[in-house]
């Protein structure tokens, strides 16, 4: 690969974004409708009492028009986590969808901090496991392989930036043999907040957490980033609790990259960060989405779920290339307390 590619890039759509009519539970079992069809004809069949579905009835071989999007976003918004099987989507083609639901992210800081990027747009960050170099499985010792495995704690998509992201859509080129891993799993961290007690709620308002994308690497390898202090290096405040615009409802927004929370004594706030993330990781608020076969794409929002890898035996021995495009958060929220446009963000090697 050469590094010119890496330079090229998609020229985003133009239009404007407005929250989709506020949210409103039905009277049905759980929170959500299923099976259910859109208006534009798409059959949704949820996967889960809460969230997540299955969505069928989309020809990705088509360019997508904007009132197909705006229909697919509509079930975004509701459901939190969408399954698309068998898109087959080219890079190019991923990317233009992805510009639909706003202003694309990019790996530049990935690159900056010594990474060599595999892929051929700098839109599309590279959640597998396949090295740049060989084009062969990466050995496990390797960095990027390595910084992966924190992906495998849940978490939320760059949380860890002053603008936080929004949507992400990851794509599955090559997916492990079957019955060997690699599904991906969801929390609903939306109905997890509706659950938490009304003192909880209470205590809980207003409370901002600091997120550091190196506190979670140091979570999942301790040893590999022991030199790694986060209070030394940059943190993004976000309120832990938030309106999720495109619903109404409210999200409870936690993560692996929560480092502290602001204001608080120290080992009260390890308490919290603990006591909510074993919240939203019960087993009832969960969804393992299974990656069945390459072509797979799984759309989600950020700023509704929690996600995670969830790694298996095919770990240093088959290929798994999943790309993903992240849209930066377009709501009111999207720099949390960084300040208005602030826009640094950080990568890893
Ligand atoms: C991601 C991510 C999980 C997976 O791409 O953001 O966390 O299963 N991926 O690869
Ligand atoms: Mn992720």
């Amino acid at each position: 690969m050469s590094t010119t590619t890496t330079t090229r890039t998609v020229k985003p759509q133009a239009f404007t974004i407005e929250p989709t009519p506020v949210w409103t539970p039905l009277p049905l079992e759980g929170h959500i409708p299923s099976p259910y069809t859109t208006p534009s004809g798409l059959k949704v069949v949820s996967l889960h009492p809460s969230f997540g579905c299955e969505l069928s009835g989309v020809d990705w071989a088509k360019p997508i028009p904007e009132a197909l999007y705006r229909d697919i976003r509509d079930v975004v918004d509701k459901y939190g986590v969408v399954a698309c099987r068998k898109t087959d989507l080219t890079d190019e083609a991923h990317i233009a969808f992805s510009s639909f639901f706003g202003d694309l992210d990019d790996v530049r800081p990935y690159i900056d901090a010594g990474r060599k990027h595999r892929l051929a747009y700098p839109e599309l960050f590279d959640a597998g496991n396949i090295d740049p170099n060989t084009g062969d499985v990466a050995p496990l010792s390797a960095a990027q392989v390595v910084g992966n495995k924190a992906n495998e704690l849940f978490h939320v998509d760059s949380s860890f930036n002053a603008r936080r992201a929004g949507h992400s859509m990851l794509l599955a080129h090559i997916i492990p043999p079957a019955g060997m891993g690699g599904a991906t799993e969801f929390a609903d961290s939306r109905t997890a907040y509706d659950d938490l007690s009304v003192e909880k709620k209470k205590q809980l308002e207003g409370l901002v957490a600091n997120h550091s994308l190196f506190h979670s690497r140091k979570t999942a390898v301790p040893e590999y980033f022991k030199e790694t202090d986060p209070m030394k290096l940059p943190l993004s405040k976000h309120k832990l609790v938030q309106k999720h615009e495109w619903s109404g409802r409210k999200n409870l927004y936690i993560a692996s990259y929560v480092h502290h929370i602001e204001g608080m004594e120290s080992s009260e706030s390890t308490a919290l960060v603990k006591e909510l993330i074993a919240h939203v990781s019960n087993p009832k608020y969960r969804l393992t989405v299974p990656w069945v076969q390459n072509g797979d794409m799984i759309i989600w929002d950020n700023t509704a779920v929690l996600h995670r890898a969830t790694g298996g035996s095919y770990e240093g021995r088959f290929k798994r290339d999943m790309r993903r495009t992240t849209v930066k958060d377009m709501s009111s929220s999207r720099f949390g307390l960084n300040g208005e446009g602030a826009d640094w963000r950080v990568g890893l090697p």
